[in-house]
């Protein structure tokens, strides 16, 4: 039997991208990236079909309804069960506070609903550090991820009683475009090394990881030291 729809939101992200090919499989298999029209995922779709998948492509933007993201979800599910979902949503450039929330975290709850509801084997959800340890100088993105990393640990709790595995991956810094202005910090790493991660921490059963595995101790130490101590950027 040929393995169900692998989705990936956010289709034209590089972290997001390196997640997908790393959990894949050999073709063919059929893939779906939802995502805004853009030259990123018209590559990573010419890409995926070079290497023999079946791939197709469905909009997505944060703005959507609970019907319009279901309408989304059910043109992806068309053609076979949905196996692999990964939400790879995010923005550190939105121009407002409101539009960072709705995109980090409003739009990307109302998604993870939606997408329990289609049962997938496997759902990865690229979360952030900063949704435990949110900083000052990124407070809309920083609370956005903590409202969609939250909905993932509950729905990872109820979800497991239906068979939906739920995987909340923290990164710290990952050198992607999304990051390509700012200076790099201690710990960075990058997308291939967020792939591997995922893929040790779906094989271990896992729900949380964090990338690289020292963030999570580097958070819990960071929360214990007075933030004026620290450098600007990490308060
Ligand atoms: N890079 C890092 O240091 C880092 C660290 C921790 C967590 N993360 C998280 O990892 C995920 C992937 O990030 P990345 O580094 O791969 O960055 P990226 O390449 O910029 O990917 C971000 C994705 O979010 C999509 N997106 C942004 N605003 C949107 C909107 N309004 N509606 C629909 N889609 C929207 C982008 O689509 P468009 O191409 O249409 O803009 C893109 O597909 C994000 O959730 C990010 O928060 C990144």
């Amino acid at each position: 039997m040929s393995p169900g729809t692998a989705l990936l939101v956010g289709g034209s992200s590089e972290i997001g991208f390196a997640v997908l090919l790393q959990l894949l499989g050999a073709a063919p298999r059929r893939v779906v990236l939802a995502g805004r029209p853009s030259g990123e995922l018209w590559w990573n779709a010419e890409k995926l079909r070079d290497a023999g998948y079946d791939v197709c492509t469905t909009q997505y933007d944060a703005g959507l309804s609970v019907d319009e993201i279901d309408g989304m979800l059910r043109h992806a599910c068309a053609e076979g069960p949905l196996e692999l979902a990964i939400v790879a949503v995010g923005s550190m450039s939105a121009e407002t506070f409101a539009e960072s929330l709705a995109v980090n975290g409003f739009g990307v709850s109302l998604l993870l609903r939606a997408l329990v509801q289609h049962k997938p084997t496997q759902l990865v959800l690229l979360s952030s550090a900063a949704a435990v340890r949110p900083r000052s100088s990124i407070a809309a993105y920083s609370l956005g991820k903590q409202l969609a990393d939250s909905t993932a640990v509950l729905l990872a709790r109820q979800a497991a009683e239906t068979g939906v595995r739920v995987l909340v991956v923290r990164p710290g810094f990952v050198s992607t475009r999304m990051t390509a202005d700012l200076p790099v910090p201690p710990l960075a790493t990058s997308a291939e090394r967020v792939a591997r991660r995922v893929a040790a921490a779906l094989e271990g059963g896992r729900t949380v990881v964090w990338v690289p595995r020292r963030m999570g101790l580097a958070v819990r130490v960071l929360a214990v030291v007075p933030r004026r101590l620290l450098p600007a950027a990490w308060r």
